[in-house]
């Protein structure tokens, strides 16, 4: 089979997901499948890359990479019936890369984890890898992921929603709400990832900053109670084939470096970061099997497809919350998800490569 890897991307997370297509570039069996690497500009270009991963990784800038622009551009097309991507070289007449057999959008944030691409690559007839539209977009939305979720009875964080209207017209009633979850409080871009434009607030005279720097990366604000105390886990999913139940890993732990004050961008990527990661965690047996479980509900509840890693909170007294689920979780070398699915049993090509089967099943 003939398989595009599209990455990149205009999100915040564009070199995140450089990453993540390094790793899973690497992964795919060269003897198995033919694949076209097509990376996606931070200004939205469709670029074809290098077939070879450690070219990707020539490309870095600083310490995590980024596609090139000077690339040749291509084009998601539908051509009659086959659905072909088409090149366009700077200059030249478009050519065609022939037909794509599946889509692996290794895209991490709006304009790719967020139902965009996938709507793409629907109204296109391509296959692809992961949950469809509306997993993707509730997925990526934060307030409705939550909205989704409680509305089955699972249990989230209670939190607040600031629109671009309500701060822009009354920021007491705004600053109101907040106060009334009792700080301190997370403020995040409802639609962001990797913990960029994310703070904690400890208190009200706090609250202004953070929600203008939320409100850079998303007009939407969501503001939720801080677990404190809580421990950080998370667990993989993986949907089953045909009519089988989808698949949990082991839960794994996150304990970030006291000098972080959470599981922020440097702690999560950054390679001299002291973050460990405990796979399996170490929890009572009861507590695990009920974040394996709230994790395969939370990928049902929301049409999720393909694969998903759920992120939980264990607060003090042993109840579980559910943080929030990523349709497109990381894949980089210090990614959970892959981790926890190599300590389920299921290492990295076979991980890769059941991805890719499920999406041409
Ligand atoms: N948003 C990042 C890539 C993650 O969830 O792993
Ligand atoms: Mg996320």
């Amino acid at each position: 089979p003939r398989i595009a890897v599209v990455f990149g991307g205009r999100s915040s997370e564009h070199a995140v997901s450089c990453a993540t297509a390094g790793s899973v570039l690497a992964a795919l069996d060269a003897d198995r499948y033919d694949v076209v690497p097509v990376g996606i500009t931070r200004d939205g270009r469709w670029v074809l890359e290098s077939a070879d991963p450690a070219r990707l990784a020539i490309t870095a800038q600083d310490r995590l990479p980024e596609v090139d622009g000077s690339r040749s551009t291509v084009a998601l097309a539908r051509q009659d019936d086959a659905s072909d991507l088409v090149v366009h070289e700077p200059g030249a007449v478009p050519r065609t890369l022939g037909e794509v057999d599946v889509v692996f959008p290794l895209l991490h944030g709006p304009w790719g984890e967020d139902g965009t691409l996938q709507g793409l690559l629907e109204m296109s007839g391509v296959r692809y890898v992961g949950s469809g539209v509306l997993a993707s977009a509730v997925g990526m939305d934060k307030h409705y992921m939550k909205v989704v979720l409680a509305s089955h009875g699972l249990p989230v964080l209670p939190y607040t929603v600031i629109t671009p209207a309500g701060w822009e017209s009354d920021r007491a009633a705004c600053a109101e709400s907040v106060a009334s979850l009792g700080y301190p409080v997370f403020v995040k871009p409802a639609r962001g990832g990797s913990s960029i434009g994310i703070s904690k607030v400890h208190g009200p005279d706090e609250l202004d900053a953070a929600v203008e720097e939320a409100r850079r990366h998303d007009p939407k604000v969501l503001v939720e109670v801080s677990a404190e105390g809580g421990r950080e886990v998370e667990c993989g999913v993986l949907q089953g084939f045909g009519s089988n139940p989808s698949d949990t890993s082991v839960v794994a732990e996150i304990s970030v470096d006291p000098a972080h004050e959470f599981y922020d961008f440097a702690a999560k990527y950054l390679p001299e970061e002291q973050t460990r990661l405990d796979v399996p965690a170490d929890l009572p047996e009861g507590v695990a099997a009920r974040i394996r479980e709230l994790s395969a509900q939370a990928f049902e509840v929301l049409s999720c497809e393909g694969l998903a890693r759920v992120d939980f909170f264990v607060l003090p007294d042993e109840r579980v919350v559910i943080n929030e689920i990523n349709t497109m979780p990381g894949f980089t070398p210090s990614s959970m998800f892959p981790r926890m699915w190599a300590a389920t049993g299921l290492d990295y090509p076979a991980l890769v490569d059941r991805l890719v089967q499920l999406a041409l099943h």
